[in-house]
This record gives C-alpha cells, sequence and structure tokens, in this order.
C-alpha cells in the first residue's frame, strides 16, 4: 500500500510512519519576592532596608493599615517616604484603608510606584484605578478571602497587579489558608485566557514550605514578612524564595 506519489515517485508508507517529536517551548517563571516591612524591626529600619537591597528581593512591600478597614493601625506615607530614601527598588505599597483616594497623590508624593486598594474597600474601584494610573504609578487591585476572583473581570484589563489575600488582612504572622490555591489556578486561568499583562501577588502565611505550591498554582509575586525577618538568615531566605521556578508549556 502506497501513502503518496510526488513527481511520480511512489512512496511507502513506512517512510511516512517517520514521526517528528515535537517539543512544546517551555517558559520558566520565577518568582518575584516582595518582603514586607511590616514585620521588619523599627528600631533598626535603616539597616533592614539595607538588608534588603543587598538580598535578591524585587519589590519592597508596604502594609498600610487604618484600624477601619482592618482592625490594626501601621503606617502612612511620612514613613514610607523615609524607606523610599534608602532604596531603588520598587515600592509596593498594600493600602487596607478606607476611601484611599483620599491619599493616593500623598503615596505618590513619598515614592510609591504601585498602590493596591481592596475591591472591598473602594465602590467605585474603576475610578481609584483611574487615579492611580493618572497619578503615573501601577495599579494593583487586593481582594480579601471570601471575595471570589470572578469580582475582578471587569477591572482585570485596567490593572497591572492582582493581590490575593491569603490571610485575612491586618496582621502578619497569620496561617496561609488552604483554598488561596484554587483562587490562584482560577485567577492564573482568567489572566492566560484573555492574555493579560497581569501579575499575581500572593499574600499571607507565605513560608518555604508552600511557596513552590503557591508558585505552581500561577502565582508571580510573594509577599513574605514573617518568612523573610524571623529567618536566621533573611537573605539566604529571599534567595530560596526567588529560586523557586515552575516550568509553564506554552
Ligand atoms: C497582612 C499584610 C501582609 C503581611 C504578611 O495584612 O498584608 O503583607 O505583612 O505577613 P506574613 O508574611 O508574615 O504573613
Ligand atoms: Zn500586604
Amino acid at each position: 500500500m502506497l501513502c503518496g506519489e510526488t513527481q511520480g515517485r511512489k512512496t511507502d508508507t513506512r517512510i511516512c510512519q517517520v514521526r517528528f517529536i515535537y517539543l512544546a517551548p517551555q517558559i520558566t517563571h520565577m518568582a518575584i519576592v516582595a518582603p514586607s516591612l511590616l514585620a521588619a524591626n523599627f528600631l533598626r529600619l535603616e539597616e533592614e532596608c539595607k538588608m534588603l537591597n543587598e538580598s535578591e528581593a524585587d519589590w519592597f512591600h508596604l502594609d498600610v493599615m487604618d484600624g477601619r478597614f482592618v482592625p490594626n493601625i501601621s503606617y502612612g506615607p511620612m514613613i514610607i517616604e523615609f524607606i523610599r530614601k534608602t532604596t531603588r527598588k520598587p515600592c509596593d505599597v498594600h493600602l487596607m484603608i478606607l476611601e484611599p483616594e483620599k491619599f493616593a497623590e500623598e503615596f505618590k508624593k513619598a515614592g510609591a510606584d504601585h498602590v493596591t486598594v481592596h475591591i472591598e474597600a473602594c465602590p467605585n474601584l474603576h475610578r481609584n484605578i483611574q487615579q492611580i494610573k493618572s497619578l503615573g504609578m501601577q495599579a494593583g487591585v487586593a481582594i480579601n478571602p471570601h471575595t471570589p476572583v470572578t469580582s475582578l473581570i471587569d477591572v482585570l484589563q485596567d490593572i497591572d497587579i492582582v493581590l490575593l489575600m491569603s490571610v485575612n488582612p491586618g496582621y502578619g504572622a497569620q496561617k496561609f489558608i488552604p483554598h488561596s490555591l484554587s483562587k490562584i489556578r482560577e485567577l492564573r486561568k482568567l489572566i492566560d485566557n484573555w492574555n493579560l499583562p497581569v501579575l499575581i501577588e500572593v499574600d499571607g502565611g507565605v513560608t518555604l514550605e508552600n511557596a513552590k505550591d503557591i508558585v505552581a498554582a500561577g502565582a508571580d509575586v510573594l509577599v513574605a514578612g514573617n518568612t523573610v525577618f524571623q529567618s536566621k538568615d533573611p537573605k539566604a531566605t529571599i534567595s530560596q524564595l526567588r529560586s523557586i521556578e515552575t516550568a509553564k508549556t506554552l
């Protein structure tokens, strides 16, 4: 039996059975590491910033709490302005506050590169995003553990970062909520289906033990407070978090 004829030449099926093995291209996915200074020793803030600068940390994660949206108060633009002076790394400001529109300009002046607001705190979320972008900063939207990923659908194309809370916001050193992994996967699918350049940042309870699963689920950015600052060797811990990678087939 013949499988083809080219310019009068007949080809034997056995020749046609030569198979090409197609190797799908892979991209490696490495975590961006954003240590949260909430867990730093504020009496030695300058040294802590120096340590982060000398480390492989990618961003400084700065948690602002107002005692209203969350049951805790942390620090505001004044402290961020000081931190900004110590570093050239991007300052990733996570606003756990009501009415963030009242402070966006102040955070810009303090030197924020990214400003993330909570969907639960913003009845006019799209306006908040426009404001942050018009000030020349990257815009992030954070969702709490009870907020579904689908609530982001109508703003996903307008933002740079989704911050997925894997603990309830307000405090460091809490335990990672396991259900967050399926939320990360769901969000990854949405972002990839629409081919959007949005980063998934996971915040709360990230440890050296669970970081691999978090990255494998699709996270781009790992926020880590206590895991970094309570570590015996914070720089080595940052390097370990940063070297976590997953291969993704295109
Ligand atoms: C919690 C903050 C987190 C916190 C994370 O509300 O948004 O950024 O600092 O701390 P760890 O990594 O210790 O859970
Ligand atoms: Zn945070």
